[in-house]
């Protein structure tokens, strides 16, 4: 595992709030913090989007406001190899949450064109991701086992590659196209959002100093989690 400055561990700050609908607001807040910062200082804000279900009700937050879009521009730490609008594609889920909804310009959204499968995917997302980093926000969840965008425990990958093909995923569909842990990492701020009782186990291991993909994280400045009493201590799952 490489950690940006120095031996030490990564930075990790655990923010715990109630429940998952408790954990939107602040994360939508400090995100629009960043993106305004950035916006105001370099007329630009670059975001990495997590995949999943965890993330919609950040997404939905974020469609509410009113900001400055033009100066978004939008990226995916990982996408499923599926067609254009499945609706288990990340793009989708996070276009009909927010992006759909706000006037991003579709130039502004760079969606990883996994539907031409993993290989091609990745070789023609990694010239987009050269000339985006490092990024502003890189926001992530984490799966049951620890996995974080599309990186899965056991399938150790080249470190230096900025994207992934993923084979054989644990998690449906097998076919994935990945950020490496490189790429992530190559951001000021990076968030993990993780809700819910089942993942409770795998923030355990993660704090016991398990080499977890999501352990991998330390971004420039060390990792946020978002988390709910669920996952940060196995309260009774929802
Ligand atoms: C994906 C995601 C994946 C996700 C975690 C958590 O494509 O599935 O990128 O890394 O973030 O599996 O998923 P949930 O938020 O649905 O629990």
């Amino acid at each position: 595992m490489t950690v940006a400055s120095g031996d030490f561990p990564p930075l990790i700050r655990w923010h715990v709030h109630p429940d998952a609908a408790a954990l939107a607001g602040p994360v939508c807040t400090r995100i629009l913090a960043v993106a305004r910062q950035a916006i105001a200082e370099r007329g630009v804000f670059h975001i990495v989007l997590a995949g999943g279900n965890t993330p919609a009700t950040v997404y939905r937050s974020l469609a509410r406001h009113q900001e400055d879009w033009r100066n978004w521009q939008v990226y995916f730490g990982d996408e499923r190899c599926l067609p254009v609008d499945d609706p288990e594609r990340n793009s989708v889920m996070a276009r009909d949450a927010w992006l759909g909804q706000v006037d991003i310009p579709e130039s502004n959204v760079h969606v990883i064109p996994a539907e031409r499968g993993a290989a091609k995917a990745a070789q023609a997302y990694a010239s987009v991701i050269a000339a985006a980093r490092p990024f502003d926000v890189v926001l992530l969840g984490m799966g049951e086992d620890g996995h974080t965008a599309s990186l899965f425990p056991g399938q150790p990958h080249d470190g230096c590659e900025p994207v992934h093909a993923v084979h054989h995923a644990p998690k449906p569909p097998a076919d994935r196209v990945s950020l490496g842990e490189c790429v992530l990492n190559d951001a000021q701020v990076v968030l993990v959002l993780i809700t819910g009782g089942a993942k409770h186990a795998a923030v355990a291991r993660w704090k016991a100093g398990a080499d977890l993909p999501v352990a991998h994280l330390h971004g420039r400045a060390g990792v946020d989690v978002y988390l709910d009493a669920a996952a940060d201590c196995g309260a009774a799952t929802d």
